[in-house]
């Protein structure tokens, strides 16, 4: 999940966004994904578990389209992300593309098929900058977790990146299986020599949302870990700069997702759907533009979907009244929806909500499980998914394309 948190980074050459409409900031972050295709299967991916249905890719002069408007539309930074990116031969094309035009360029990678020669070539076509993702700091939690052997692999893989001299984030996503070992992923970060380290603790969309029973942790995993982290933040100083993502099942007031609907975050689907956010697909009634269809700039500013829950008015009680609504916009659309079927009602983190209960019942339940691994964890493939699909019925529509067909890559699996 892409952290908005972290620092705005520098940006090669100075934004010229088109003329906007008066209330409407353009975006500032552009996420490419640019493929489903993952050679891990992880247990809290954020893709839509129906990706299967959704696996015909942008060729590559389409994908250079969305960054040509995205940067006339004033984005500034740009995550290449997936699915696996490197799953793409043409990466570096759009990488090259994308420092032409002055993005600043992040690679959101899993590190497998990230060669000495790939990263060579993304150096000289630009890239900035590179997210590496790990499980855990044992193998054998890694491991289980992607349901693959990659561990080994990941760690010859930071150590080319730094040599190769790109800064390197770290990023290893929490849960009740991990939670104890925050000390030696922290140990492993620092000896890595990564500038940033993320601890994102699960959020409960996609795949995370159908394990939830096995990953949510307690209350005290979450306290013991934080206060780790700050005993390394003041041992260690700035030497890796450590960002520990809070869930929000544990708090009483809702976070301000994605900074707000249609404020700042741009993704575009490998299918090419516009996503006001990551987990936008689940949402039901919600029409995704296609990139192939309509204008980036018509997306950002006049689609329904963008305009759905930008603001405050879509608003219903208790948000509409509430002195705090515009701290938190309301929370999260999509955890309003999971948890309490309607995506207009408040998040019910919010103590605030009639439904606050679920939220509430949810750590509970994970308070009094002792075993983890009792309940087999549905794992991201592509049969796993085939069934989630047949299990639910779709769960929104993307607006049919004229051009909806395999594209010149031949990249048509999910
Ligand atoms: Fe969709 Fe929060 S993840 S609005």
């Amino acid at each position: 999940m892409t952290d908005l948190s972290q620092p705005a980074a520098d940006i090669h050459t100075e934004a010229q966004p088109e003329a906007t409409p008066a209330s409407v900031a353009p975006p500032l972050w552009l996420l490419a994904e640019l493929t489903y295709r993952c050679p891990l299967h992880c247990a809290f991916c954020y893709n839509p578990v129906d990706y299967t249905n959704h696996n015909r890719e942008l060729s590559t002069e389409q994908w250079l389209g969305v960054l040509r408007e995205a940067r006339a539309l004033g984005a500034a930074q740009l995550g290449f992300s997936g699915g696996e990116p490197l799953m793409r031969d043409d990466l570096e094309v759009l990488v090259g593309e994308a420092r032409k035009l002055g993005f600043y360029t992040n690679l959101i990678t899993s590190g497998v098929g990230l060669t000495d020669k790939r990263l060579g070539d993304l150096k000289a076509a630009g890239l900035d900058h590179i997210q590496l993702s790990f499980q855990d700091s044992t193998q054998e939690l890694n491991d289980f977790l992607s349901s693959t052997r990659t561990f080994d692999l990941k760690q010859r893989v930071a150590a080319s990146i730094k040599q190769h001299g790109f800064p390197m984030v770290l990023n290893c996503v929490l849960h009740r299986y991990n939670l104890p070992h925050v000390d030696k992923i922290i140990d492993m970060a620092l000896a890595m020599g990564a500038e940033y380290l993320e601890l994102a603790n699960t959020q409960y969309y996609g795949w995370a949302h159908h394990n939830q029973a096995q990953l949510m942790p307690t209350r005290e995993q979450l306290e013991e870990a934080e206060a780790v982290v700050e005993r390394y933040r003041r041992t260690h100083g700035d030497r890796c700069k450590i960002f520990f993502v809070v869930p929000d099942y544990f708090e009483r007031r809702p976070k301000r997702c994605m900074n707000g609907w249609g404020a700042v975050f741009l993704g575009v689907a490998p299918d090419g759907a516009a996503l006001p956010c990551h987990a936008a697909r689940a949402l039901p009634g919600l029409v995704l533009p296609n990139v192939k269809d309509m204008p980036l700039r018509e997306i950002w500013y006049e689609s329904d979907a963008f305009n759905r829950f930008r603001g405050l008015q879509w608003m219903k009680e208790p948000c509409r009244s509430c002195d705090e609504k515009e701290n938190d916009l309301g929370g999260c659309r999509c955890q309003a929806y999971l948890l309490t079927g309607d995506a207009a009602n408040a998040d019910p983190v919010c103590d605030k909500s009639p439904l606050h209960e679920k939220v509430v019942d949810v750590t509970r339940l994970a308070a009094a499980a002792h075993e983890p691994r009792e309940q087999p964890i549905m794992f991201r493939n592509d049969a796993n998914s085939r069934k989630l699909t047949g299990a639910h019925a779709p769960q929104n529509k993307v607006q049919k394309t004229a051009h909806d067909e395999p594209n010149d890559n031949g990249h048509t699996r999910g």
